[in-house]
C-alpha cells in the first residue's frame, strides 16, 4: 500500500503565524522521519523563543475580534473544518502513519476519533450558558456569564498526532480564545495539515497558530510562552515529569493549566469474569496503538483462580498480531516510534524476566523488520518491585500478576501515584459498584476495553494530571466565570 498524498499541499513544512506559512526566524529545519524505515519525510521549520513570541503576538492581536464573534459563527467554522477533515481523512490517515508509524486501520480510526471532537466542540460553543442568580437582596441582580479565558498554549503528544490536538484546539476556539500549538517534534505533520485544514475552512489569521520545533529547540519555545503573560492557559498531555515542570514555570504569570498526564492502568480480571470478553477487552486497551497510549493496561491483575486459563487465551490471541509497518494493509502493530521508546521496552521485558517473570510469547526485538520493532509479549509472574508495575512501559507489553481476593486486587490497583485510567471485569453487579467506587483514577472502563469518546470527560487524579477534555465538562477549561452584580434596580 503506498503512502503517497492525493492532496499535496497537505504536507507542510513551515509555521502557521499570524494566517501566513512561514519559515522558521532563524531559518533552521529538522527532519521528522519514518519510524518504520529511519528515513527522512521531510524538513520542517525548527522553531525558537523568536518564533513562539511571533505566534503569541498574532494570537493576541486576533483575540478580540475572535471572541466578540457570536458562538454560532464560531460553531459554522467548526463545523466546516469538521467537513474538512473528513473529506481528508485518507490523506491525514497516510501522513500520520508514515511520521508515526501506526497501521492504517489505526490511523483511518483515529482520524474519525479526532474528527469527533471538532464535530463536539462546535454544537458545545452554542451552548456555553451562564447563570441568573436567584435574588439576595431588593434592588440588585447578580449574575454569572462565562468567557473565553485568553490565549491558550497547547502542546501536544506524538502518539495521537491528530486527537490529542483537535481534542485541544476544537474547545480552545468553540470558546472565543486563539491559540498557539507545538505539536511533539515526532509527529508535526498531521498536526500542521490540520492547520492548513482550519485555515481553509476559514479559521481567521492569527486566530490558530503552529509551529514545530525539534526537542531542543522546543524547550526555548515553550519557555517563552510558559513566561508570557499574554498566554493564560497551558493545555498539556505528555509525560507527569513535563507536565509538572510546566506547573511550576507557568507559576510566575499564574496560568490555568489542564495536565493529561502519565498513567500506570490497571486490569484487573476477577473469577468471576466472563474470560473472552477480557482478553478482548486487553488487546483492545494494551495493543491499541502498540501499547503506545497514556490509558493503556500497564498492570494486568488475574485472580488466581482463572489465572492460567487467562493466560492461555491472552497469549494465543497476541500471538497472532501481525506486526508490520503501515504500507501492508493487514498490519496491526506497527514500530515503535523511536530508539529510547524500543530501549525502554526492551528494559522493562528484561528487568522482569531477570526478577522471574516468565516469557509466555514475544519478548524480543524484531530487528528483521527493522530498529523500531518489538514482538507484542505476554509475561507470567509479574510481580511489584518490577520496572513494569511502577513505571508505564509505552509498548505492547502485557505483564500479568497474580490476586487472591478483592481487596488485595484494589490495593494493588491503587499502589501508584498515577490515577488515568484503571479497568475490571466481573459479573458481579454489587461488584461493580463497590470496585468502581474504590478505584483511583479519572477514567474506568467497566467490562469494557475501548472506553474513548469525545462525549465522554477524559483525565486523571493524583499525578496523571488535572482537567477534563470532551464531553459538557471539556469547554470548563478555557472559560472564566465573571459575576456581574447590577444595583439600582429598586
Ligand atoms: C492518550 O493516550 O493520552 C489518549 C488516549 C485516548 O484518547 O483514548
Amino acid at each position: 500500500m503506498s503512502l503517497k498524498l492525493t492532496r499535496g499541499d497537505l504536507m507542510r513544512s513551515q509555521n502557521l503565524i499570524g494566517g501566513k506559512w512561514v519559515d522558521a526566524a532563524g531559518a533552521a529545519r529538522f527532519p521528522v522521519t519514518n519510524p518504520a524505515t529511519g528515513e527522512t519525510i521531510v524538513e520542517v521549520a525548527n522553531s525558537t523563543a523568536a518564533d513562539a513570541r511571533a505566534a503569541a503576538d498574532a494570537a493576541a492581536k486576533a483575540f478580540k475580534d475572535w471572541r466578540d464573534r457570536l458562538p454560532r459563527e464560531r460553531a459554522e467554522i467548526l463545523r466546516r473544518w469538521h467537513a474538512l477533515i473528513v473529506a481528508t481523512s485518507e490523506d491525514l490517515a497516510k501522513l500520520m502513519s508514515m511520521e508515526q508509524g501506526k497501521p492504517m486501520a489505526e490511523s483511518r480510526g483515529e482520524v474519525a476519533y479526532g474528527a469527533s471532537y471538532v464535530a463536539w466542540f462546535a454544537d458545545e460553543a452554542t451552548r456555553i450558558y451562564g447563570d441568573l442568580i436567584p435574588q439576595q437582596q431588593r434592588g440588585k441582580r447578580m449574575s454569572a456569564i462565562k468567557e473565553p479565558v485568553g490565549i491558550v498554549a497547547a502542546i501536544t503528544p506524538w502518539n495521537f498526532p491528530l486527537a490529542m490536538i483537535a481534542r485541544k484546539i476544537a474547545p480552545a476556539l468553540a470558546a472565543g480564545c486563539t491559540v498557539v500549538a507545538k505539536p511533539a517534534e515526532d509527529t508535526p505533520l498531521t498536526a500542521l495539515a490540520l492547520a492548513a485544514l482550519a485555515q481553509e475552512a476559514g479559521v481567521p489569521d492569527g486566530v490558530l497558530n503552529m509551529l514545530s520545533a525539534s526537542r531542543e529547540y522546543g524547550i526555548e519555545a515553550v519557555a517563552d510562552w510558559l513566561s508570557d503573560e499574554r498566554i493564560r492557559k497551558i493545555t498539556f498531555t505528555g509525560s507527569t515529569a513535563v507536565g509538572k515542570h510546566l506547573a511550576r514555570e507557568s507559576a510566575g504569570t499564574l496560568k490555568k493549566l489542564s495536565l493529561e498526564l502519565g498513567g500506570n492502568a490497571p486490569f484487573i480480571v476477577f473469577d468471576d469474569a466472563d474470560l473472552d470478553a477480557a482478553v478482548t477487552g486487553v488487546m483492545a486497551a494494551k495493543f491499541r496503538n502498540g501499547g503506545q497510549t497514556c490509558v493503556c493496561p500497564n498492570r494486568i491483575y488475574v485472580q488466581a483462580g482463572v489465572y492460567g486459563r487467562f493466560a492461555d487465551l491472552l497469549s494465543k490471541r497476541v500471538a497472532a498480531l501481525k506486526v508490520a509497518p503501515a504500507t501492508d494493509p493487514d498490519a496491526q502493530i506497527g514500530p515503535m516510534i523511536n530508539a529510547r521508546a524500543i530501549d525502554k521496552i526492551a528494559l522493562h521485558v528484561d528487568d522482569a524476566v531477570s526478577h522471574g517473570a516468565s516469557v509466555l510469547v514475544g519478548g524480543k526485538r524484531l530487528t528483521e523488520l527493522g530498529a523500531n520493532y518489538y514482538a507484542p509479549t505476554v509475561l507470567a509472574g509479574a510481580k511489584d518491585g518490577m520496572l513494569v508495575c511502577s513505571e508505564e512501559t509505552f509498548g505492547p507489553v502485557a505483564p500479568l500478576f497474580r490476586f487472591e481476593d478483592e481487596a488485595e486486587a484494589i490495593r494493588f490497583a491503587n499502589d501508584t501515584p498515577f490515577g488515568l485510567a484503571a479497568y475490571f471485569y466481573t459479573r458481579d453487579i454489587r461488584r461493580i459498584e463497590r470496585v468502581g467506587r474504590q478505584l483511583e483514577a479519572g477514567v474506568i472502563g467497566v467490562n469494557e476495553g475501548a472506553v474513548a469518546s469525545e462525549a465522554a470527560p477524559f483525565g486523571g487524579v493524583k499525578e496523571s494530571g488535572y482537567g477534563r477534555e470532551g464531553s459538557k465538562y471539556g469547554l470548563d477549561d478555557y472559560l472564566s466565570i465573571k459575576y456581574l452584580c447590577q444595583g439600582g434596580l429598586d
